[in-house]
């Protein structure tokens, strides 16, 4: 398991760019099952996870590969294993987006129940209504989810009783090819969500109200290929501003687009960071001292969970007392049991972290425990006194793409090492 040696204090200087979202490659990557033709997806980012899905797909039968260029082409023509195995869903849990085109296309899918997770149990009871309610009958048997529309799929309303990313992505992706009209309620509407709806339309689906909680979709017979470029990772975008932003540095990214980042931006500007458009891209810079603030996670358009764990490496180096408010997952404060002992002082009060600013840091070895934690402590080590060591770093890799290429090259002093 490789690890992270990081020298802390330097401030990150130069141009970066943010790759792509690896959340909506994900779901547009299994959407390509829908078409059972070609797709082309460029811009996914080199990535874990994506790799994984690549896996996923190739055992149902697909043909996948990322040629030189860096796009991704599948073939869905011929899938003939039509089963998601618990060896890969244990691994990345995004691979039940497999249920809902299966299903469509099929009238058949057989699922791994993903089970719970690091930061929380992260049920899937929203997957299922959505698809009985689209007639399918679901049977759990044996830790898997064995799903069979004896007709098509037929069009539905379906109220959904959260607003969840991956049902809501789960759920669409069967509606597309339904017989008939769908009308999903309550939905979410994150960015990565639209973009999955947007590709699904560039393939021949018909779904309106995308970027809303309503979207209806007219159900077609049938899907083109499909030739789409990812949108950029806001979550990776969110975690550069931070990095930039704790180590007092002035950082421009490119393929940045703000719009997507406004609850993240509005918290990191009233921390005393400012954050501007320039012809060149998003400049990030923080001439004084950083202050605290609190911030609380909702669904989009509010303060994305996955931001949350950065946004508290900041705090612990903010002058007076922020909070940290986790309404999404139960269990993601793993990495403050971390930053602690890097000698921040922070208190947990049920769902809300309290946090007081230190004026530093120190290094010390420390876990990673997931992705965002990950990032978190990377951060942290950006600043911290002498050297941090942080081991576990392939939760980092599953999700963010070269992420220590990128700091070196704006001038950080961070180390991998391979075991
Ligand atoms: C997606 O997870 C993301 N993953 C997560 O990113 C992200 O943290 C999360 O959305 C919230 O924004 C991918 O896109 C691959 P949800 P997802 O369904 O879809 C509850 C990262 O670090 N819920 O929106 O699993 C659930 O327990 C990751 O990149 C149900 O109760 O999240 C949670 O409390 C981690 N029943 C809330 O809804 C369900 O059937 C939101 O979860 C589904 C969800």
């Amino acid at each position: 398991m490789d690890k992270f040696i990081i020298h802390g204090g330097a401030a990150l200087a130069g141009t970066v760019r943010v790759s792509g979202s690896k959340n909506a490659a994900l779901p547009i990557l299994m959407a390509s099952i829908l078409n059972g033709s070609t797709s082309v997806i460029k811009n996914a980012p080199d990535v874990w996870d994506v790799d994984t899905t690549l896996r996923l797909l190739r055992q149902l039968g697909a043909q996948a590969e990322r040629g030189e260029d860096g796009a991704i082409r599948i073939d869905t023509e011929e899938l003939n294993h039509l089963e998601a195995p618990y060896d890969l869903v244990k691994t990345m849990r995004a691979s039940v987006l497999t249920l809902g085109p299966l299903l469509a296309r099929f009238n058949q899918a057989k699922v791994s129940l993903p089970g719970g997770c690091a930061i929380g149990a992260r049920p899937v009871d929203q997957h299922l209504k959505g698809m009985s309610e689209l007639g399918a009958e679901i049977v759990l048997a044996h830790g898997y989810i064995k799903a069979r529309a004896p007709r098509r799929l037929r069009g539905a309303r379906i109220v959904f009783d959260t607003p969840t990313v991956g049902g809501t992505e789960n759920v669409l992706m069967a509606a597309v090819l339904a017989r008939g009209i769908t009308v999903l309620q309550n939905c979410a509407r994150e960015p990565e969500v639209c973009d999955l709806a947007n590709a699904l339309n560039a393939m021949g689906a018909k779904i309106s109200g995308i970027g809303t909680t309503d979207l209806i979709i007219e159900g077609v017979d049938e899907l083109k290929p499909l030739d789409w470029s990812i949108i950029p990772d806001r979550i990776e975008a969110g975690t550069l501003i931070a990095a930039a932003a704790v180590t007092g540095g002035d950082v421009t990214l490119e393929d940045c687009r703000p719009e997507m980042l406004t609850a993240m931006v509005k918290k990191v500007s009233e921390m005393g960071v400012l954050i501007e458009e320039t012809p060149k891209g998003v400049r990030v810079r923080r001439p004084g001292a950083l202050k605290a603030n609190s911030l609380t996670t909702g669904p989009y358009p509010g303060f994305p969970t996955d931001m949350q764990a950065q946004l508290m490496a900041l705090m612990t180096v903010a002058e007076g007392q922020s909070t940290a408010t986790e309404t999404i997952f139960e269990n993601r404060f793993m990495h403050v049991g971390e930053l602690q002992r890097m000698g921040a002082d922070i208190r947990l009060e049920g769902k809300t972290a309290v946090v007081r600013g230190v004026p530093k840091l120190q290094g010390a070895s420390v876990m990673a425990t997931d992705l965002r934690a990950s990032a978190c402590l990377v951060l942290a080590g950006l600043v911290a006194e002498d050297s941090t060591e942080i081991s576990r770093i392939y939760h980092l890799d599953r999700g963010y793409e070269r992420l220590e290429e990128k700091l070196r090259d704006l001038g950080a002093a961070v180390e991998r090492i391979k075991e």
